[in-house]
C-alpha cells in the first residue's frame, strides 16, 4: 500500500520543479490571495485550466476585490462569465461574495465549515480554498485526484459509486500533509492533468511510479472504472430569429432553470429530434416522448401564441447540437420577418410575453449575456445576413 511519507516527498519535489505558472498561483512562500483562489477554483469546477486563464484575468480586472464583486450588477457578472457555461456557478459566486462582505468583513473565511456554508462551495472547493489560500490541512477530491488514487491504490470498484467516493475521500485525507497541504493538493491535480491522464498516462515520467499499485499489477490502463451513466435524452429546440428593420427580437429567460436570466432569441423547447424517433442505438441518446417534427407552420403558431407577433412563414437556416449534462439538444435556427398583420409595428413595445424583451441589431448585443447555443445561432445569422452585421 502506498504510504503517505514517500508519496508526499516525491510529489512535492516534483511539483516544485514542474508547477505551471498560473495567474492565481503565488510563488512559493508568498501569501496567496484568497479571493483569487476562490474565483479560480469556482471557475475550475467544470472548466479546464487553459480556458479559465483568460476569464480569470477579465474577472479580476472588472472585480479586483470581493467588495467590488459583491456590489456588481448580476447581468455584468453573467456577461463576464459568458462562454464558461454552468452559469449557476457565476450566480453562486456573486451570492458568496455578498455573504463574505456582510458576514466576514470581506475576508474569505478559512475554516471548512464556514466555506462549506457559502453558496456553490462544496467539499472539494472548500478544501482547495482552505489548503491553497490558508495552508489548512484539508483534502480535495476531484476527477483528477480520483483517477490518481484509483491507480495508486489499485481500486477496482467504480469510482463514481458512493461507497468508493467515501473511500477515496478517506485516502485523500490520510495523504494530505500538514506542511504544504495546498502544494500537495495542487501537485495531485497537476499530476492528473499532465501525467496521470485518463488515456495514455506517461508512467515513465511519473514521480510516484515506484509506489503505484496499478503499475505494479499492470492495470493502469484499466483504471479508473466507472459505472455507466444514464444516457442523455435527445431533445430538439427551435430558435426563431424574428427580424424587423434590421433588428431581432431577444427575450430574457426566467430566473429558474437552465441558462436562467440569460438572453435569447425566442426558443421553442423540448420537442424530440426526428432522428431520435428511430430506435436508439447503444450509444445514442435516449429519445424523449416522441412527437412529430416541428413544421414552419406550427412554429409560426407557437410564435403567435408566446410573443403575440404574427410572422411570415419561417425559413430554416441552420442546425447544430449542444451537449448538457443530461441532454443532447439539437437546435434548429429559423428566420422570419413580421407579417403586415402586426400594424402598427411593435418595435418599441414589448410583446405579450411576460419576459423582458428587446429588439436588437446583431452588432449591438454586448450588454446581453447569451448562452453558447444562442451565440452560435447569432454566428449563423451573421453568416446569413451579411448586411446586418
Ligand atoms: N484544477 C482545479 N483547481 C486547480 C488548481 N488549483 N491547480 C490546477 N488545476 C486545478
Amino acid at each position: 500500500m502506498p504510504t503517505p511519507a514517500p508519496l508526499r516527498r516525491a510529489l512535492l519535489t516534483w511539483f516544485a520543479a514542474h508547477r505551471r505558472d498560473l495567474p492565481w498561483r503565488t510563488t512559493q512562500g508568498e501569501t496567496a490571495n484568497a479571493y483569487h483562489i476562490l474565483l479560480s477554483e469556482v471557475m475550475l469546477q467544470q472548466t479546464q485550466v487553459a480556458t479559465v486563464i483568460a476569464y480569470f484575468h477579465r474577472f479580476i480586472a472588472a472585480f479586483p476585490t470581493v467588495e467590488s464583486l459583491a456590489a456588481a450588477d448580476e447581468q455584468q457578472v453573467l456577461r463576464l462569465w459568458q462562454g464558461l457555461g454552468y452559469y449557476r456557478r457565476a450566480r453562486n459566486l456573486h451570492a458568496a461574495a455578498k455573504v463574505i462582505v456582510t458576514d466576514y468583513a470581506g475576508i474569505v473565511p478559512r475554516d471548512l465549515d464556514s466555506l462549506l456554508a457559502l453558496p456553490g462551495i462544496g467539499r472539494y472547493t472548500a478544501g482547495a480554498i482552505a489548503s491553497i489560500a490558508y495552508g489548512v490541512r484539508a483534502p480535495i477530491l476531484d476527477g483528477n485526484v480520483m483517477r490518481i488514487l484509483a491507480r495508486l491504490f489499485a481500486i477496482q470498484d467504480p469510482i463514481n459509486a458512493p461507497a468508493t467516493i467515501k473511500r477515496l475521500w478517506s485516502h485523500a485525507l490520510q495523504l494530505v500533509p500538514s506542511k504544504q497541504p495546498g502544494d500537495f493538493n495542487q501537485a495531485m491535480m497537476e499530476l492528473g492533468a499532465t501525467i496521470c491522464t485518463p488515456r495514455q498516462p506517461d508512467c515513465a515520467s511519473c514521480p510516484v511510479r515506484a509506489i503505484c499499485l496499478a503499475r505494479r499489477r499492470g492495470i493502469v490502463a484499466k483504471l479508473p472504472i466507472k459505472k455507466a451513466k444514464t444516457k442523455p435524452t435527445a431533445v430538439a429546440h427551435h430558435i426563431i430569429a424574428i427580424e424587423h428593420a434590421g433588428r431581432f427580437l431577444f427575450e430574457q429567460r426566467p430566473a429558474k432553470g437552465l441558462w436562467s436570466h440569460l438572453w435569447q432569441l425566442p426558443t421553442c423547447e423540448s420537442l424530440t429530434t426526428t432522428s431520435a424517433l428511430s430506435a436508439p442505438t447503444l450509444n445514442s441518446p435516449t429519445p424523449a416522448t416522441p412527437v412529430p417534427p416541428l413544421t414552419a407552420k406550427t412554429l409560426a403558431a407557437w410564435t403567435a401564441q408566446t410573443t403575440s407577433l404574427r410572422i411570415k412563414t419561417p425559413v430554416e437556416i441552420a442546425t447544430f447540437t449542444h451537449q448538457t449534462t443530461h441532454r443532447t439538444i439539437t437546435f434548429t435556427l429559423w428566420r422570419a420577418t413580421l407579417s403586415a398583420r402586426n400594424q402598427p409595428l411593435p418595435l418599441k413595445a414589448t410583446t405579450n410575453s411576460t419576459r423582458p424583451t428587446t429588439w436588437r441589431a446583431l452588432g449591438d448585443l454586448d450588454d446581453l449575456p447569451l448562452a453558447n447555443p444562442q451565440r452560435m445561432a447569432i454566428e449563423h445569422l451573421r453568416g446569413a445576413f451579411v448586411g446586418d452585421r
